[in-house]
């Protein structure tokens, strides 16, 4: 394997549309991090990049719906970003952004060559024009009847009713979203990079020569690749963007996904060229044979990152090409698809409102939980139980353990190690092994089992300390324990070591604790950290329990967005045909009193009311057990339809008549129910 100088960590620059949430920073932010963080542990030449993603149309449309200007929008976000990245330790070297001076000069000179060169080719094409407005429009801005199923507002690149994947051209008389004027096809020019001229090479230098990607950023590749690349626009009719650097181009900008990644590029310039002496020349970067360049992207990012800028970068000639895109899969939030534009998503910036300090925490259970071969699913519950089961009760309790221990027989003092049991032995050797594991799995991007094997030092801790019980020993054997406590001390320190990557937080608090002022990689294993005679620190605790109150408001507040959602998105089904009087007649509904309410045993959604009808009693089954505790119930009077066929439900219950109930645009069911009391068996009319 080639020996590299130096490592180039990117991570995608997300669009400063709105807040980063959770599924970013799993998918992306704390695996780019750790590695970073391990990278630079050991000593090497890292630099780790990041940036916000300024152009594009979201930002346009956000602009328009707050009524404020487009660079409003970004300079908000941006900063919301920016600190939401810092307070959970993301330890980016440069967080620039693309409408910055640098990045705009940069990114037209890149265009610029290669449409000097011939890189591109331009094509003319009839696209949808708003003649009142004077303005192309993108797909995303095309709204118009869906030809599938006929919704009166699909977009020009998808219907959100029938899920149909869409072009404007399909839409039946399409519209500008924003200013409802209807639209003209008009011509336009645009530059297209010819991807299927990159295609021989990108399938020799990917397919052959990274077979070592990971298997679902090699697949997605595999399949683009197989279904025959075509040129790509790399301009776009639109006024917020990078001009387009050629005569006549007026009103058109680089494509957002075109500039947007050369943003790696220009943010290193602009860190080298503000701290020559600290980061060197920017070109030693992204020019140098010995640079060894990874992007952290999420999976919807993969074709950009593996096809389209590989092939900007060889068309332009003078840059390294990545060496790995470890991407990973999506994050779904409480078994649903995180949203941004429906609100539905844990935002950083909130949880570090609500969840002051826990930083760790959540860096904790998202690596444990990452997304890295298959979507996985973040959970409130799974939150609690890792933050108590794992970093309270392992991590957290044998740190805890060894440094009162340390301060209630040594005043606090590294004691001297003393003859070695076999257990002893057992124990460091166990421990000595993790340096290699843990090392080998980053090396691989395999953060998640990383994480765990890091972990596992604690484990082993915990299950020395408990096997020892140095608090009987003290009593019989006191040079015993200086042993077990002058081991269990070096343990922690490792920990310190090993987490820092995953939990920086926290290891700094162990390592204030152990008045470890310095430290590296290359100790892990040692069991010579802490020198005998040194004093250490007053303990504190690493960790918290969090309390079932605290979940409860989390999960309350997502269900909350989706039941507004829900709110939103309903509207009042239209009304049935007319029916007669006579048909109306033939209905008999009555009030009841309802004698009995239960749960039916194995139908998790009916009850089972026995109902005074005022004749005699009646059983009725409702299938609203969701809504209400049978208790709510018991005594209500309520009004039923009579005369309904009685029907038979598969465990052999059978229900005489229904209880009415509304249902709200939310989707919840509230039984119709009287102000006054009146007497069961009373007809409705
Ligand atoms: O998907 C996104 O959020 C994009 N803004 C990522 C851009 S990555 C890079 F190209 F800058
Ligand atoms: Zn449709």
């Amino acid at each position: 394997m080639k020996q590299y100088k130096r490592t180039l960590v990117t991570s995608a620059l997300p669009y400063a549309n709105g807040p980063v949430h959770i599924g970013h920073l799993a998918g992306v932010y704390v695996p780019a991090d750790i590695y970073s963080r391990y990278l630079r542990l050991k000593g090497k030449d890292v630099l780790f990049v990041g940036g916000s993603d300024e152009h594009g149309v979201p930002v346009t449309i956000r602009a328009r719906q707050e009524g404020c200007t487009p660079q409003d929008v970004v300079d908000r976000y941006h900063n919301i970003i920016k600190k939401s990245f810092e307070e959970f330790g993301i330890s980016f070297d440069v967080y620039s952004r693309t409408t910055s001076k640098t990045h705009h000069q940069f990114a037209s000179d890149f265009f610029k060559k290669l449409y000097d060169e011939g890189k591109f080719v331009e094509i003319e094409s009839e696209q949808y024009y708003d003649e009142q407005a004077g303005e192309f429009l993108t797909d995303r801005n095309i709204r118009g009847e869906c030809p599938r199923c006929h919704a009166q507002e699909a977009y020009g690149d998808q219907c959100e009713k029938c899920g149909s994947t869409l072009s404007p051209d399909e839409l039946i008389n399409p519209y500008n979203a924003i200013t409802g004027n209807a639209l003209v096809k008009k011509s336009t020019k645009h530059w297209y990079l010819p991807l299927d001229k990159y295609q021989p090479w990108l399938e020799e230098w990917i397919l052959n020569e990274h077979k070592e990607w990971r298997p679902n950023v090699y697949g997605q590749c595999k399949s683009w690749l197989d279904g025959g690349l075509r040129p790509r626009a790399v301009t776009r009719d639109l006024n917020w963007g990078i001009p387009v650097p050629v005569e006549g181009a007026e009103g058109k900008v680089l494509y957002v996904w075109f500039d947007a990644p050369i943003g790696y590029i220009s943010n290193t310039k602009e860190l080298c060229e503000n701290q020559p002496e600290k980061y060197g020349d920017w070109k030693q970067w992204w020019q140098d044979d010995d640079t060894r360049l990874i992007h952290f992207i999420g999976k919807d990012n993969i074709v950009f990152h593996c096809i389209v800028f590989p092939s900007m970068l060889k068309a332009h000639g003078d840059f390294v090409l990545p060496d790995n895109v470890p991407s990973n899969e999506f994050l779904n939030l409480e078994g649903n698809k995180i949203s941004t534009s429906k609100n539905y998503a844990v935002w950083l910036n909130e949880y570090l409102e609500e969840m002051p300090g826990k930083q760790d925490v959540l860096r904790y259970v998202l690596t444990a939980n990452a997304p890295e071969t298959r979507d996985n699913d973040f959970t409130w519950k799974d939150y609690q139980a890792r933050n108590n089961n794992e970093l309270v009760a392992i991590y957290g309790n044998f740190v805890n353990r060894a440094l009162q221990l340390t301060k209630k027989y040594y005043q606090s003092i590294v004691p001297a190690l003393g003859e070695l049991t076999a257990h002893d032995k057992e124990t460091i050797d166990e421990f000595k092994d993790v340096k290699q594991k843990v090392e080998s799995l980053l090396d691989q991007f395999k953060f998640r089992d990383a994480q765990k094997e890091a972990m596992n030092l604690a484990r082993i801790g915990n299950k020395y300390i408990a096997d020892e019980e140095p608090w009987k020993l003290i009593k019989t054997d006191p040079e015993r324990v200086k042993t077990i406590i002058y081991i269990s001390l070096q343990l922690t320190a490792n920990l310190a070591i090993a987490l820092e990557p995953f939990l920086p937080f926290s290891s700094k608090k162990l390592r204030d604790m152990l008045n470890m002022d310095s430290f590296l990689w290359e100790q892990l294993g040692s069991m010579e950290i802490l020198a005998v005679g040194k004093q250490l620190g007053e303990p504190q605790l690493l960790f918290e329990k969090i309390e079932d109150d605290v979940i409860q408001f989390q999960m309350d507040k997502l269900a909350a967005t989706v039941a507004a959602n829900a709110a939103k998105a309903a509207k009042a089904e239209p009304i049935k045909p007319v029916i007669s009087f006579d048909d109306f007649e033939k209905l008999d509904i009555r009030v009841g009193t309802v004698l009995e309410c239960e749960r039916v045993p194995k139908m998790k959604k009916l009850l089972r009311f026995l109902i005074d009808d005022g004749l005699q009693k009646r059983t009725i089954v409702s299938g609203i057990a969701q809504w209400y505790e049978p208790e709510q119930l018991k005594g209500k009077q309520v009004l039923f339809v009579a005369n309904l066929a009685p029907r038979e439900f598969k465990n052999g219950l059978v229900s005489e008549g229904m209880i009415l109930s509304a249902q709200d645009w939310d989707g919840s069911i509230h039984v119709t129910g009287l102000e006054d009391t009146v007497k069961a068996g009373s007809q409705v009319c």
